[in-house]
């Protein structure tokens, strides 16, 4: 009889070539890390402190950080952790933000990832839903609306540095703007840049999103643009907390993480996609998938079918397919709208298939 993991392994492998609608990178081969599914790797507590437990990654740890603290021009005193993902990453900001600003009143927009309102509910935050643009964006005028509402509170604003569904891209210096005009002095910006962090931060002309352009704190998900088959995510902040907390004995390190014990297996991961890729090799393989993204309009305006995208976006949204195209491609959808995503690795077959089983569906307009 097939071993289960292997009838699993063989959906998985089937799955991917229509699971066009989610957005994991799928062209770095891990496999080369195999050998360390033969050990533990925990890097339990603060990365800085090697701790008593030997079996850890914390001396690459550190150096992956290091890297995303450039990439993300952290300054001098920032800190952070490898997560356990986006989700981890938003949980960590926020509870930075409440430990800074304990009275501080939360704003999202109603783009915002769901692992958003969850840690605000999670930290006791009082939270509150901004409107958006039509492609995403928060609306300024509106943080600024409600903002003036609670001018005598300090705010926490999460900042969505690709929305999940059409991967708009708020801007941090019109954030601290429209908190500027609503007389909050006391704030806190998080950026969640689970998708598009990295991919925007090796963008010449882009949004002000990162530590230098005025963010406390970022999150990315390992799993999306690095295509980890582990899921993780790194989260870095301007400042640590402004305890530092003592050595837990048992561990003989600090923890100012939410998960403790944390993974060093997704830590290698990631510095082995930097590795073999390097800054030039992210930037290629980022402009390569917006070229996919710019095929795929290309594609669907020669059928007729509406279509639109965030400028430099990965997502391309589409009107919804019918239920068949839709069910087999993965493609989520909300209020008659569908997206697909062009993460690096999804190639133009896979575009052409998915159009040439979309134009059958539905009769090329004229
Ligand atoms: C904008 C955004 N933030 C956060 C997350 C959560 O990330 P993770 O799945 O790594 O927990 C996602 C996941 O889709 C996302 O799209």
């Amino acid at each position: 009889m097939t071993p289960p993991f292997e009838q699993l392994l063989d959906r998985l492998t089937t799955a991917s070539y229509t699971s066009i609608g989610f957005p994991c990178a799928v062209d770095i081969d891990y496999r080369p890390l195999a050998p360390l599914l033969g050990v533990l790797l925990n890097n339990v507590g603060d990365p800085w402190t090697d701790g008593i437990h030997p079996m850890h990654a914390k001396g690459i740890e550190r150096d992956v950080l290091g890297y995303f603290a450039e990439l993300f021009r952290a300054p001098p005193g920032w800190t952070g952790y490898v997560t356990s993902g986006g989700t981890e990453g938003n949980h960590y900001g926020l509870w930075l933000g409440r430990t800074r600003l304990p009275n501080a009143i939360a704003y999202h927009s109603d783009a915002a990832h769901y692992s958003v309102a969850k840690a605000e509910h999670l930290l006791g935050l009082p939270g509150i839903t901004v409107a958006t643009l039509p492609t995403g964006e928060i609306n300024y005028a509106d943080l600024q609306r409600q903002a003036s509402r609670w001018r005598s509170r300090p705010a926490i604003v999460t900042a969505n540095i690709g929305t999940t569904m059409t991967e708009a891209v708020d801007d941090v210096h019109r954030i601290h703007e429209a908190l500027d005009e609503a007389g909050v002095t006391h704030r806190y910006v998080h950026s969640d840049a689970a998708l598009a962090g990295v991919p925007l931060a090796l963008t010449a002309d882009r949004p002000a999103f990162d530590l230098a352009d005025g963010a406390d704190s970022i999150s990315i998900s390992g799993h999306k643009f690095f295509g980890t088959p582990l899921i993780c995510g790194v989260a870095l902040a301007r400042r640590g907390p402004s305890d530092t907390p003592a050595a837990i004995r048992y561990i003989g390190a600090p923890d100012a993480s939410i998960s403790g014990s944390r993974t060093g297996l997704g830590v290698v991961m990631l510095a082995h996609a930097l590795d073999i890729l390097g800054t030039a090799g992210l930037s290629d393989r980022t402009h390569r998938a917006r070229d996919i993204a710019t095929y795929t309009c290309r594609r669907l305006h020669h059928i007729g079918w509406p279509h639109w995208r965030n400028p430099g976006a990965f997502t391309v949204m589409l009107r919804e397919p019918p239920d068949a195209v839709r069910t087999r491609w993965r493609l989520p959808s909300t209020d008659g709208w569908s997206h697909l995503i062009c993460m690096p690795g999804v190639t133009t077959r896979q575009i052409d298939d998915f159009v040439e089983e979309l134009s059958t569906a539905v009769p090329v307009q004229s």
